[in-house]
């Protein structure tokens, strides 16, 4: 029940204005979670109370299959928690409320940051929060690679090979860990990272690509897909791998030149492509290189409750932290 009405004698004029202050008073910001991928459900109990404790509403689309479901769900949302869902300036402009993105992950390609800043939203991610998940999804494509898929036959294990880790961020890092334990000799090359981070890893500095994909046995991506990185892991550069080599990819599939791949992979029988975002060209994949080829069949490397909990949290406090104390420290559209 509402907690004051208006007199009915006064003039309607007074009355509207009244009932505008009204709903100004009791308006709920509203935060939308709109994930084709959703979370799992203990991930949004979470981001609800976050949410729900700074006094905002939320509002949940999932497994949308329409960008038209998107652009209907965001029209009256003033923050927006995604995962790899596209921001682009047509969800931008239906949006007419919105202050804030935030994509619940590390890769923010899947957002248009001009279109962003243009339209004065401001646009996060949350790095490190799912990056042990894609870690451990890496070793286990490496293990599924040595093993020969799983099919029976003797295969190698990751004890005593040579990995090497390309772009040493949060994921890299995470895989150097988990692939010490296994006993693997960790190789990295990241032109932004200094070798002093490497070294304390335990992880031997190398200083160009080409001298990572020369020495390792299995080569892990970890670069972001952008204008520089985008089709580098290229025929010449995969080809510099020694025998039995197995490239791992649980970083983007634009990263890849998928037609040099695949020409590379016919002249080297020997080589293994393991990815968790399938190519444009699967079918080919699949049909060419059966037995050393596999894909996801939807990118799974943060598809944990953990990883859920741990970024869709930490997107719904930054959302609450921007708007209550104009907090911009993640924000990749600065
Ligand atoms: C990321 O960039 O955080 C990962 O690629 C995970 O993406 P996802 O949230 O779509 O699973």
């Amino acid at each position: 029940m509402p907690y004051f009405s208006f007199h009915h004698s006064e003039p309607t004029r007074k009355k509207s204005a009244q009932a505008e202050f009204f709903t100004t008073l009791v308006h709920k910001m509203k935060v939308l979670i709109a994930t084709e991928k959703p979370f799992a459900k203990v991930a949004v109990d979470g981001i609800r109370e976050v949410v729900e404790g700074a006094g905002y509403e939320l509002a949940l689309l999932e497994k949308y299959t329409d960008k038209q479901q998107l652009l209907d769900a965001v029209a009256d949302a003033e923050a927006l928690i995604i995962r790899s869902d596209i921001v682009d300036a047509a969800v931008l402009d239906a949006a007419k409320k919105l202050k804030i993105v935030v994509r619940a992950g590390a890769g923010y390609d899947n957002i248009d940051l001009d279109a962003a800043t243009s339209h004065g939203v401001v646009a996060m991610n949350t790095p490190g929060q799912n990056s042990n998940a894609v870690a451990e999804l890496a070793l286990g494509l490496m293990v599924f690679a040595v093993r020969n898929l799983y099919n029976g036959t003797s295969g190698t294990e990751l004890k005593g090979k040579k990995l090497g880790i390309h772009a040493f961020g949060n994921v890299g890092r995470n895989v150097a860990r988990i692939a010490q334990g296994f006993g693997m000799d960790v190789y990295a090359y990241d032109a932004y990272c200094p070798d002093e981070a490497m070294t304390a890893a335990n992880v031997h500095p190398l200083h160009s690509a080409e001298e990572l994909y020369k020495t390792c046995d299995i080569v892990s991506l970890h670069i972001p897909a952008t204008a520089e990185t985008k089709n580098s892991i290229n025929h010449d550069l995969v080809n510099l791998m020694p025998k039995g080599g197995v490239l791992v990819n649980t970083a983007r599939k634009e990263v890849i030149d998928e037609e040099g791949l695949i020409t590379l992979m016919q002249e080297r029988t020997d080589l293994k492509y393991m990815t968790d975002i399938m190519p444009v060209a699967d079918a080919k994949f699949r049909t060419l290189f059966e037995g050393r080829y596999f894909a996801t069949p939807k990118k799974m490397g943060a598809q944990t409750a953990e990883a859920n909990i741990n970024a869709g949290i930490a997107a719904a406090k930054q959302i609450v932290d921007f708007i209550q104390n104009g907090n911009t420290r993640f924000q990749v559209n600065k």
